[in-house]
């Protein structure tokens, strides 16, 4: 099956009591067992350790990643967390990506430092700082292709290389470009981590989370936190999660072309200072972005003249594009990531990793382009 099939027929089947074509919500916090010689009749025995609703997003996510299995989550975060939980003990050392979204270094750096883990935040962009970070303790490899919010892209062939080398799992955030545009296990990557709240949902109605393993013997570390953590995707959420995803491919075409033409627009204004969509020619790694993605995804950040200031009252000035966390969905977002999304990273690690006070981050929704160019126009007229 290709992937435009398989996002609307893998992992579900009409429900063999009643017919409904959508898997139903499974809300249930048990499943009775016909007896004790024969528990787990079902493979199903409280909601925690497994869901039908959320196994079939499972199902759905691993062949859309063409991995072996998945786990779900609650959030992108608790995913995250899971991953980390799986392969990191006290006194490891990980290696991540300098520039990920704010949440994954909050977590590394007030959380899991807490308990003597490691981190070096590298720039994964350069395969050889990875090679030179790798030391006898790292027990993990993160990387956030292309990452938020600067889109800085990740070689993953060469990244997996190396931590293939060292036998060190490779965890990719596929979150920006999904499994439809970017394949991290066709190009050596061990994990595929989703925050399922972006693109997957793309409806601005859940947040969630999913881990996708390549091998059985990495999904059982994963799927054994997931239990005896807890963080688990529910059912209500698997199931908008699973509706959601039956249009990704049509969604993330047309939010990345209504995304070019916005980034062409953006690139010949002359309020506009500096404009970055992987897309565009200008772009520092648009070869590698053509290269390892079939697709240039709909993320664009820029920046105005007049800087900060400039940019809050373009963002005030706004009508159609919402001023609001989160990305991916059909409703254009427009986000300030130092106030928003990465409030917690710290100033000097910021400016260090490209991260500006003035920059102007846009998700770019499925409305028609018309309608968000001319937005865009009268609002950096009184920018
Ligand atoms: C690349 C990336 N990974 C992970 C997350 C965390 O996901 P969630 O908000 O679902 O916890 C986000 C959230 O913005 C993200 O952008």
């Amino acid at each position: 099956m290709r992937f435009r099939t398989k996002q609307i027929h893998a992992g579900v089947t009409p429900d063999p009591t009643t017919g409904s074509i959508l898997t139903p919500i499974h809300q249930s916090t048990t499943f009775v067992q016909s007896s004790i010689d024969d528990y787990m009749a079902t493979g199903y025995s409280y909601s925690r350790s497994a869901n039908p609703t959320v196994r079939a997003w499972e199902e759905k996510i691993t062949v859309l990643e063409d991995g072996d299995d998945a786990a779900a989550f609650a959030t992108g975060m608790a995913a995250i967390n899971a991953v980390f939980l799986t392969f990191l003990n006290a006194g490891d050392h990980a290696v991540v990506s300098d520039v990920v979204y704010g949440g994954t270094y909050r977590l590394a750096t007030t959380v899991f430092s807490r308990f003597g883990v490691e981190f070096s935040f590298i720039n994964t962009a350069d395969p050889d700082a990875v090679a030179a970070a790798v030391r006898d303790d790292t027990r993990l490899i993160l990387t956030e292709t292309p990452a938020n919010p600067t889109l800085k892209y990740t070689d993953i062939a060469a990244v997996s290389e190396i931590a293939n080398a060292h036998g060190i799992p490779h965890a990719v955030d596929n979150t920006f470009l999904t499994p439809y545009y970017q394949r991290p296990f066709e190009l050596g990557a061990d994990l595929s981590i989703h925050s399922t709240t972006k693109y997957l949902d793309g409806h601005n109605a859940t947040v969630g989370g999913s881990v996708v393993s390549a091998t059985a013997e990495l999904h059982e570390q994963v799927a054994y936190i997931q239990n005896a953590t807890g963080a688990i995707m529910s059912p209500q959420v698997a199931w908008l999660t699973l509706q959601g995803v039956k249009t990704l491919s049509e969604r993330m075409d047309r939010q990345s072309d209504n995304a070019l033409q916005i980034a062409q627009f953006l690139e010949a204004h002359p309020k506009v200072t500096s404009v970055q969509y992987p897309g565009l020619e200008s772009f520092p790694q648009h070869d590698l972005a053509t290269r390892q993605a079939s697709g240039y995804g709909a993320m664009i950040w820029f920046e105005v003249v007049g800087g900060v200031t400039a940019g809050k009252r373009l963002m005030d000035a706004l009508d159609l594009w919402a001023l609001a966390e989160n990305l991916g969905s059909v409703e254009s977002l427009v986000t300030h990531p130092v106030t928003m999304t990465h409030a917690d990273v710290d100033r000097a690690e910021r400016a260090r990793v490209g991260i500006t006070d003035s920059m102007v981050r846009l998700s770019v929704g499925l409305e028609d382009v018309v309608d968000l160019i001319e937005d865009l126009s009268q609002a950096l007229e009184r920018a």
